[in-house]
């Protein structure tokens, strides 16, 4: 149902770049397509270690205060939502994007989860808080900045947590990568695309969209999407201890149980473990 109302509100509401002048409803309108088709990358996948995450996220003052740091839809916002509320609690969450598409969607899924949720649209390297989170928490989010914005999105969290609050993240670590942004390889485009193609077409009424439609947006959006790639584990070890976190857990999803099942096709550019993240600010 999000789908189509993602499609037709990101070319209105998305984000203009002030360089480019483009907008970003290529990722945004397009994003819960690949949902419905399996083929995103999503909290969901990390289920398990979010909802243990989470178990001890508690609030110094009350319920805890959870800072959801960019996130593509509302995915985040019901994984944090459902693993409160069966502990009895009700989270008071924050979801911060620089685009007003995404706070749109986790509008619309706070008002049918029947949450009071602050929906606020900015640069999480701009943001300021009036009172300090308990958790801050969002998924393949590191690749969204260089090696040097990244420190600043590090020290930015430390900021806004609590002494003793947590980061709670996973990133994709892409071994042996340049350190230059990356996108999809020819070859994992080509790929990827004749898999949307062939999902598109037996899922009209389910993406209420024209698979040719769906195969332009596929063109687009293969070919825009790119991250800043995370190079080892060490890398963010140093990256989280240098800017004032303990670091509680790094382990791979792929050791885990839960991922024993065959690795999903992905619409994310490269390959690499998934690398969970807990990390405590000092
Ligand atoms: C969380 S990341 C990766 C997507 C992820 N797989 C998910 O589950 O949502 C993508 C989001 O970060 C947002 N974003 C990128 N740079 C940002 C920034 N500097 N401040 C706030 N949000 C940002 C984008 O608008 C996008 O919605």
């Amino acid at each position: 149902m999000s789908a189509p109302l993602a499609r037709e509100l990101a070319p209105r509401l998305c984000r203009k770049d002030p360089v480019t002048g483009e907008n970003c409803s290529w990722n945004h309108g397009f994003w819960q397509c690949l949902r419905l088709m399996d083929l995103a990358v999503t909290p969901a996948d990390q289920a398990d270690f979010y909802h243990r995450a989470f178990q001890s996220v508690t609030g110094r003052s009350g319920m805890p205060r959870v800072l959801i740091s960019g996130t593509t839809d509302y995915s985040m916002l019901a994984h944090v939502l459902a693993f409160h509320r069966e502990r009895g609690l009700e989270p008071v969450v924050t979801v911060l994007d620089i685009c007003d598409t995404p706070l749109f969607l986790n509008r619309w899924y706070a008002a049918r989860a029947s949450a009071g949720v602050e929906c606020t649209r900015s640069d999480i390297l701009d943001y300021d808080c009036a009172a300090p989170f308990d958790a801050v928490c969002t998924d393949s989010f590191l690749g969204q900045f260089s090696p040097d914005k990244r420190i600043r999105l590090l020290e930015k969290w430390r900021q806004l947590l609590r002494p003793g609050g947590a980061v709670i993240t996973v990133t994709r670590v892409r071994a042996g990568a340049d350190a230059a942004p990356i996108g999809f390889s020819p070859e994992q485009a080509r790929a990827l695309r004749s898999t949307i193609v062939r999902k598109a077409a037996a899922m009209p009424a389910g993406l209420q969209a024209d698979p040719a439609e769906i195969a332009r947006a596929a063109d687009l959006y293969l070919s825009r999407q790119q991250s800043w790639p995370v190079r080892s584990r060490e890398e963010v070890r140093q990256l989280f201890a240098g800017c004032g976190f303990r670091v509680d857990e790094l382990s791979d999803s792929r050791r885990t149980a839960a991922a024993r099942r065959p690795p999903k096709e992905a619409a994310s550019p490269g390959e690499g473990e998934q690398l969970r993240i807990i990390a405590t600010r000092l």
